[in-house]
């Protein structure tokens, strides 16, 4: 899988951990800054992985910032982003089977290392099931587009 990751400060040491879990699961990373712990607005760097997804058709993101709801309040203003907050395996797993979420979102402060690995193992392993939640998600996605 092809994914791009981003952070703010507060999220910025798990980063690098977590571009080196999905390389050595062999998957496409592209890091998308910051490149230093220095403070940042957690929205820039939201939008800039946001923007990446969408025009890399199949990609996913991976947003870190210190609690993880910013980065996904953020991600989620942007049509076409389905940003999931998650704390855990399961939060992971059915963001993908029943959300289809196209961005993985938590935070340093909250979560750790070992718990990020099997956040990042649910979300690569898992599949979009479709069936009754493909219209469901598509009224999420409607839902962005009725303002
Ligand atoms: C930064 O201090 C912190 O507010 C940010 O990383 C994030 O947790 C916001 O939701």
């Amino acid at each position: 899988m092809k994914f791009y990751v981003g952070s703010d400060h507060a999220g910025f040491a798990v980063k690098g951990l977590v571009v080196e879990m999905l390389k050595s699961g062999g998957h496409d990373v592209v890091d998308l800054g910051p490149e230093n712990a220095e403070r940042v607005d957690y929205p820039d760097y939201a939008e800039k992985v946001s923007r990446a997804v969408l025009s890399d058709d199949g990609s996913f993101g991976i947003l870190i910032c210190g609690t993880g709801i910013g980065m996904s309040i953020a991600a989620n203003k942007i049509d076409g982003i389905r940003a999931a907050h998650c704390n855990d395996y399961y939060t992971a797993q059915m963001a993908r089977a029943h959300n289809d979420a196209n961005i993985l979102c938590f935070g340093e402060r909250v979560s750790g290392p070992g718990v990020i690995e099997s956040m990042i193992e649910a979300f690569t392993t898992t599949g979009f099931e479709g069936g009754r939640h493909k219209g469901r998600v598509e009224k999420i996605m409607a839902l962005q587009k009725s303002h």
